[in-house]
């Protein structure tokens, strides 16, 4: 029987993050041709993740430039995989979560009547501006793919209130096989800075922050926030690896640069963020992805958004949703930097979003559906 062609897409720092593991699993099947091919949407930034897991992808689309619009990217990308599609015809792609690239990546894969699958699917606010425009392309993904795979059961749910009942599979997500695979007591960080800082005498809160819906006011209050919480809080270190995006480096400078204890930082690469995570004292951010990896690492997270796709951290009570006001985000984080109690009830390692095993189901899930396997893998049940 001919091998299964399986064409994996990817563009930005998160999905890089969250599919090199899987395309190595995919590699690893003999029932299985596993091919590559990264829209570099984003550019140093997706380099590092494919330097650090020795990632080598046959197409590489390079559409990213300095600010561009939501439109250009979206419409560089359907170009541009469609003279992919065309060249390498896989059996099915697969997508990673609610980018532009991710969106595009499965609408250009439905015109060329290729199976989609979505990895990460089934995440919702349901609201179609928040996080924007995130909720509306993973929405839209949804529809586009016959493979849905979801790292939770609400997950799961999520998808079924939208009609959707076939070809899903709970898988848990990604990232936490890749955090298996970073984290180390022995790491060394190239910034020396990071090696002989007092880890336990300071307490470093890692931040980050990038969202497009938080550009503007929000954006302004969040670092006016950060700025205050440094000022009074001498005994607290905060580290910032900056995201590239300009709007972004302009705000955290224009607030952030001077202040004694703040230290804006170029981003680091997977393996340094992962492991300062671990050696963190509270995560303060946007990100999606940090929302899955601090829980995991038993750190206390602050939610830089007025809603979540995650909420099964914020149910379990080691995430939560600070919002993008002033008052509030200083009132929650004095409280964790001045109140034991309220920190140790946050600071519990729990494993909602995976258990290492996610890629392995999801390779799995491809071969039952191709009728390559007999059984469907079994479901991830939060742990
Ligand atoms: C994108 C995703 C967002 C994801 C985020 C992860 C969309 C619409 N948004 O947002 O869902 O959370 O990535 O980080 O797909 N830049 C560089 N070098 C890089 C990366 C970015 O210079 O390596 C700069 C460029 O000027 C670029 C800008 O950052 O135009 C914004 O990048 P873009 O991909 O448009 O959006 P993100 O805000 O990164
Ligand atoms: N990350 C990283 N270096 C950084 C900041 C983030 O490697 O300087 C990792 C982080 O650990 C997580 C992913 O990038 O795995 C999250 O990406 P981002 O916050 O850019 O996007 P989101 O998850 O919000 O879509």
């Amino acid at each position: 029987m001919d091998k299964l062609k399986v064409m994996t897409i990817f563009g930005t720092r998160p999905e890089a993050i969250k599919m090199a593991p899987l395309v190595k699993e995919l590699e690893s099947r003999p029932e299985i041709e596993s091919c590559c091919c990264v829209t570099a949407q984003h550019r140093q930034m997706l380099d590092t993740v494919l330097d650090i897991f020795k990632l080598e992808p046959q197409f590489d689309l390079d559409v990213m430039e300095d600010r561009q619009t939501l439109s250009t990217i979206t419409s560089k990308c359907l170009l541009g995989l469609e003279k992919v599609f065309q060249q390498v015809r896989p059996d099915l792609v697969l997508v990673h979560g609610d980018t532009s690239t991710t969106f595009a990546g499965a609408l250009a894969a439905f015109y060329q009547q290729i199976a989609v699958g979505h990895v990460e699917a089934g995440l919702r606010t349901w609201d179609r501006y928040s996080p924007f425009p995130e909720e509306m392309n993973r929405s839209m993904v949804g529809r586009l793919a016959e493979l849905h795979f979801c790292p939770t059961q609400a997950n799961r749910r999520n998808l079924e209130a939208e009609g959707v009942t076939k070809g899903l599979f709970v898988t848990g997500n990604t990232v936490i096989d890749a955090l298996r695979t970073t984290v180390r007591e022995d790491f060394t960080f190239a910034q020396d800075g990071l090696n002989t800082l007092d880890y336990d005498g300071k307490r470093v809160i890692l931040v980050t922050c990038h969202r497009r819906e938080n550009y503007g006011r929000p954006m302004e209050d969040i670092m006016s926030a950060l700025a205050h919480i440094a000022r009074t809080h001498p005994s607290a270190e905060l580290i910032y690896p900056v995201h590239l995006s300009p709007v972004v480096q302009e705000c955290a400078r224009r607030h952030l640069d001077g202040i004694g204890n703040v230290r804006l930082i170029a981003p680091l690469d997977v393996e340094e963020m992962h492991n300062l995570m671990a050696r963190s004292y509270l995560v303060m951010t946007d990100s999606g992805g940090l929302q899955e990896e601090a829980p995991a690492l038993g750190k206390p997270v602050l939610v830089l958004r007025r809603e979540t796709e995650r909420p099964e951290a914020v149910q379990a009570g080691t995430v939560e949703l600070a919002g993008v006001e002033y008052e509030r985000i200083v009132e929650l984080a004095d409280e964790l930097l001045a109140d034991p109690d309220a920190y140790a009830k946050m600071a519990r390692a729990i494993n909602p979003y995976g258990d290492g095993g996610a890629c392995r189901r999801i390779a799995d899930g491809i071969l039952y559906h191709f009728g390559r396997r007999a059984a469907p893998p079994e479901e991830f049940e939060s742990c």
